[in-house]
């Protein structure tokens, strides 16, 4: 009975030894690792950027003989000590990774972080596509250039991948072999941001977005090749910035076909930018909010607009100048909430004039 008593007390105390958050020691080879890297840069603080604090540096106090795992940009796996996650955006970090640097022995990590430092690299080394654990890869504005090796294709783990603005003169070139590879590899990519990356090599035919994106982000680096729907209706999209990209040409589409889809919420000023439009089908979506009607009229050549079963979309239509819809011919608000309570004389042309009460209907 009494030995029984001796090993649950034992059990207990491994367990709480095991899963207390003081457990998370540094692995010692990843401690290593993280002062040797550190050792191999000058660190720069004064490193003046846009985004960063002058004078600050996660780094600088990093000390041999203190856990690893307390420090500043510094994640650890809470059992095996090993650093998972590694974030030192603005540290101030200044030199080259080269190939034999002990950043590439931390082969657990996850998630890797090292925007905004001056590593002024010639190529991007390949050895970053040995990271095979990566969910997370940050090389935003911190001065790589050359091509993308292609071994970056071999993180099948990515979520999100920022390679954006990391050298303004001679911008990360992707391949378009690489990039095609990457797409059918990395299956869970939702955020990709490749602002000022040199795309110029890929054509639009093959870009081949995957549907998964949320955030796309492809300013100043438009591929070869026209606008095309295939982007502008990525099914999960929630963010798309295209701007700045002096040469891309390309209808907006005229057509805008979103019906039953799950489109939620604040469907915001960005739709009234598609000027052109004559068709706008937002049927059966789960718009929700209070829309100004008369901003509709901005699409002048808008020919048709649905917005019905959206029951949580109630349409206002209180306004205090005229708006003409000079092309409009087809309207259904059915099951939007009409906003009766006040209307001015909205003058719906070419052959539809209407009413509020009728629009109910
Ligand atoms: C840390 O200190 C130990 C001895 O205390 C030494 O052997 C080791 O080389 C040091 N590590 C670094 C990266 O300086
Ligand atoms: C996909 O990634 C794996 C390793 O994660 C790699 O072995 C393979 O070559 C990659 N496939 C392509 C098409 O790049
Ligand atoms: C990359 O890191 C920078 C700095 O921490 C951050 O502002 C940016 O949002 C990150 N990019 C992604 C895609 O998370
Ligand atoms: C586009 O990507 C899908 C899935 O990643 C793949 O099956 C398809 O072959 C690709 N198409 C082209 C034209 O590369
Ligand atoms: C791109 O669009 C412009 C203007 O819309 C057009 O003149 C041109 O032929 C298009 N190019 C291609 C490759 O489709
Ligand atoms: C709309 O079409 C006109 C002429 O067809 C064109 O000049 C204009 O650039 C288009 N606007 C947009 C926003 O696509
Ligand atoms: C919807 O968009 C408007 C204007 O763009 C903004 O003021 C408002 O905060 C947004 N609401 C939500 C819930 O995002
Ligand atoms: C519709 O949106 C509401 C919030 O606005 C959300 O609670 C609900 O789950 C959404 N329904 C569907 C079918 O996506
Ligand atoms: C209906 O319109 C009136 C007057 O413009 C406004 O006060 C009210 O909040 C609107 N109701 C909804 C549900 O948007």
């Amino acid at each position: 009975m009494e030995s029984w008593i001796w090993w649950f007390l034992l059990c207990w105390h491994l367990l709480i030894l095991y899963f207390s958050p003081s457990h998370s020691l540094c692995h010692p080879h990843d401690s290593f690792a993280l002062l040797q890297f550190k050792n191999s840069f000058t660190i720069k603080t004064s490193y003046h950027n846009y985004y960063c604090h002058p004078g600050y540096s996660k780094t600088t106090t990093w000390e041999n003989g203190t856990d690893c795992c307390s420090w500043p940009g510094v994640t650890c796996h809470h059992i095996s000590g090993h650093v998972t996650e590694l974030d030192l955006t603005c540290s101030g970090l200044t030199g080259k990774i080269h190939p034999n640097s002990m950043l590439f022995q931390l082969s657990h990590l996850q998630s890797l972080n090292l925007a905004f430092n001056d590593f002024n690299q010639p190529q991007l080394s390949s050895l970053f596509g040995g990271f095979l654990s990566l969910t997370h890869l940050n090389l935003s504005g911190s001065n790589f250039e050359g091509e993308i090796p292609s071994q970056i294709s071999h993180l099948s783990k990515l979520a999100s991948l920022d390679f954006s603005s990391t050298n303004s003169i001679y911008p990360l070139k992707w391949e378009e072999d690489t990039w095609k590879r990457l797409l059918q590899n990395a299956t869970v990519l939702r955020e990709l941001d490749l602002a000022e990356t040199d795309m110029s090599s890929i054509s639009i035919r093959t870009l081949n977005m995957s549907s998964c994106f949320v955030t796309l982000t492809l300013r100043e680096n438009w591929p070869r090749g026209n606008l095309t729907d295939d982007i502008l209706c990525l099914p999960n999209l929630q963010h798309l910035y295209l701007s700045e990209n002096w040469d891309l040409q390309g209808q907006l589409p005229e057509s805008l076909h979103l019906s039953y889809n799950k489109l939620q919420g604040n469907k915001s000023e960005s739709i009234f930018s598609f000027l052109n439009l004559t068709l706008l089908d937002l049927s059966s979506n789960n718009l929700s909010g209070s829309v100004n009607f008369p901003l509709f009229s901005r699409l002048q050549n808008l020919d048709s607009l649905y917005l019905s079963q959206n029951d949580q979309l109630s349409l206002n239509f209180k306004s205090s100048v005229k708006h003409s819809f000079p092309s409009l011919r087809s309207l259904d608000l059915s099951s939007a909430i009409v906003n009766c309570s006040f209307m001015n004389g909205d003058v719906f042309a070419g052959g539809t004039q209407t009413n509020c009460c009728k629009l109910k209907e």
